[in-house]
């Protein structure tokens, strides 16, 4: 189904998208902490790293942290709005010169050379939309790989909740006065949600045995000329290790960020994100039990790995 490029590349590169992506962790909760457990990760294993690989990198929350570092940083991507919000970021952050980038897709690394990063990290997916090339494309950050690589794909065991609870995003919004459409969008629909809701044994029994959410549905929606979401292949915590393996990557460790935070109510995470000990102390804690490989499958909807090449 070699649709999966054609309808991410239409959905990424919405005009609009580089913008409302730059504000997902003043809206989010379930972002904050995901991309908090990432810049840990990332903070605590530069050792070593002077070159680093982004695929993905999106309006560069990773690639302009990891330039503020000191790093040479390729930040790759296939939607231009994307790499023009994060070149204005990068400028904002006087690291725009020590970041190429790069408008391509992960399908088609060719002109990378072996072992060229010491970091390869593609991080909250893009290696789930390249369905049904994921498995190739993993080789291929592997291949570009020399010292260590970090990414994190959508979660199966993650998302299988999601078609048990059509507003769980709701649990996670951080200001709802705020003037985000998506975040008007789940209040305005909640109630519709809950109404029209009903189980589909079928449904998930279909995405725990095949990993896909979407299909013939969005290729439909994508021939009438509309913009669906992604086609996206969610992995099982050990096939993604064992892909990993297959590849040559040593010392895998997963991780699921959200796994914690997802069994508490709205109002108790909105009341530790807005006092600001609580939030770095809870933000520290959610690191160390999402960090157990026991709960990594129950992180929010992001599988977390990460593993050595050398
Ligand atoms: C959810 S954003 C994540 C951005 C960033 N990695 C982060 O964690 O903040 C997903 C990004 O993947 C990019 N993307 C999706 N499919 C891709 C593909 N096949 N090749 C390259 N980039 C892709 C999108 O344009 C988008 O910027």
């Amino acid at each position: 189904m070699d649709y999966s490029r054609k309808i991410s590349e239409r959905l990424w590169n919405m005009p609009d998208k580089g913008e409302l992506e730059s504000h997902r962790e003043e809206t989010f909760i379930d972002d904050i902490i995901q991309k908090s457990h990432i810049e840990k990760e990332l903070l605590c294993h530069l050792d070593g790293i002077k070159t680093v690989f982004d695929g993905g990198a999106g309006c560069g929350r990773f690639s302009i942290l990891l330039a503020k570092k000191g790093c040479a940083v390729t930040h790759f991507d296939i939607s231009q709005p994307m790499i023009d919000k994060a070149k204005e970021l990068a400028k904002k952050d006087g690291v725009l010169d020590k970041i190429t980038f790069v408008k391509g897709a992960l399908e088609d690394l060719k002109d990378f050379n072996d072992k060229s990063f010491d970091l390869v990290i593609s991080f909250d997916a893009p290696i789930s939309y390249t369905y049904p090339n994921q498995k190739k494309v993993i080789g291929e950050l592997i291949r570009i790989c020399r010292k260590r690589i970090m990414l994190s794909v959508s979660s199966r065991l993650g998302y299988l909740p999601y078609l048990a609870n059509p507003i769980q995003k709701n649990q996670f919004i951080l200001d709802e006065t705020c003037e985000d459409p998506f975040v008007k969008w789940c209040i305005d629909n909640k109630a519709n949600a809950v109404e029209s809701f009903h189980f589909s044994k079928d449904s998930v029994m279909n995405l725990y045995k095949e990993g896909l959410m979407g299909g013939d549905s969005e290729i439909a929606t994508y021939e009438d000329g509309g913009t669906p979401w992604c086609i996206t292949y969610t992995f099982m915590p050990d096939e993604l290790v064992d892909i990993l393996k297959t590849y040559g990557v040593k010392n895998i460790k997963l991780a699921g960020p959200g796994a914690y935070a997802r069994t508490l109510p709205n109002e108790l995470l909105v009341k530790i994100m807005n006092d600001s000990k609580q939030r770095s102390d809870f933000l520290d804690f959610c690191h160390l039990y999402d960090s157990n490989p026991f709960v990594c499958g129950m992180g929010k909807d992001n599988l977390f790995a990460q593993g050595e090449l050398e």
